[in-house]
């Protein structure tokens, strides 16, 4: 399942983000990628405080990954510095945890990524406006079906 929404304004951003965590599981993983400034880190933290995550969520680009608490776990990955890196197993651990996991330029480590996610294609369209291509399949596809876009 797939669709493309247009993103009017940081509070389309924040329901995107309220609905997609509405749905979320244990193990549940968000792969997120777009160009700088696109609006990941920014869906991340609507995203957390949705999930009920009360610590302020920041770019984790000089740590790579970062944990709170919330409803559930949620961790939170910028992959972008692992290019060519690889992965190390205490990442692919919290990926595949009972946690939730969203990662930024999530196809860097593809082969460290479940083969079923929840993908979103962010695109930078105007100051205040974003595309995003959401994908899906499995548990996932529910997501998307459920948007009214
Ligand atoms: N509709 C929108 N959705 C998301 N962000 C938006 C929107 N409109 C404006 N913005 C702004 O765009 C910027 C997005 O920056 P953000 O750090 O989230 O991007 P990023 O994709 O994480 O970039 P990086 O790859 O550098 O980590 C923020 O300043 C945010 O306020
Ligand atoms: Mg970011």
């Amino acid at each position: 399942m797939r669709k493309t929404l247009t993103l009017q304004g940081l509070d389309a951003t924040e329901r995107l983000a309220q609905h997609i965590a509405r749905y979320v599981f244990p193990g549940f993983v968000l792969g997120l990628e777009g160009d700088l400034g696109a609006g990941k880190t920014t869906f991340t933290q609507f995203f957390g405080r949705a999930l009920g995550v009360a610590d302020a969520i920041n770019s984790p680009t000089f740590t790579i990954m970062k944990h709170y608490e919330g409803k559930h776990q949620l961790t939170h990955i910028d992959a972008y510095r692992l290019e060519g890196v690889g992965v190390d197993e205490s990442v692919e651990e919290y990926i595949f945890s009972k946690g939730v996991s969203v990662v930024e330029w999530w196809t860097t480590i593809r082969q460290s990524m479940p083969e079923t996610l929840l993908t979103m294609q962010m695109t930078f369209v105007d100051e205040t406006t974003r595309h995003v291509v959401i994908e899906g399949s499995g548990r996932y596809a529910r997501i998307i079906a459920d948007l009214d876009a």
